[in-house]
């Protein structure tokens, strides 16, 4: 059994950036037993290098399509983004330097990422990704040189 599920709830209106979710998700429930049993160095390190890759693609592209959509808070966003990076960096440059990741700490970067992050700040985003009414205004924008 998986230590984290996407549910249908976590949904931001967007395949891409849904299954970019559902891909972190993944990396998070291959990681967590191979903490919880002590797991070779290496083994940790290549989920960990997946991770990290995924969580820049996927910030990457949400702050796109944010800005894209004309939500006016995606600067606020990033910072939350950065932050998480931080944490993941973090995480990864311990195991590389031997240090003992605690299943403390991965339950944390978990709780931060899926409950704060996708559940509130990711889905405050989506009525701009699904209003069409919400579009106009980011069209404008846009013609207009503005950068939200
Ligand atoms: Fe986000
Ligand atoms: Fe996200």
């Amino acid at each position: 059994m998986n230590f984290v599920e996407w549910t249908a709830e976590m949904s931001v209106g967007s395949d891409a950036l849904d299954d970019h979710h559902k891909m972190i998700i993944d990396c998070l429930n291959d990681l967590h037993p191979l903490l919880e049993t002590h797991a070779p160095e290496d083994k940790v390190l290549a989920v960990m290098a997946k991770l990290e890759d995924f969580v820049l693609v996927h910030f990457s592209q949400e702050e796109q399509d944010m800005k894209r959509a004309g939500y006016p808070d995606w600067q606020a966003h990033k910072a939350l983004h950065d932050s998480m990076y931080d944490v993941v960096f973090a995480l990864k440059s311990d195991i590389q330097n031997g240090e003992n990741v605690d299943a403390q700490r991965l339950f944390q970067l978990i709780q931060d990422w899926l409950v704060t992050h996708i559940l509130g700040e990711d889905r405050k985003y989506v009525p701009y990704m699904t209003d069409p009414a919400a579009k106009p205004v980011a069209q404008w924008k846009r013609s207009n040189g503005r950068d939200c």
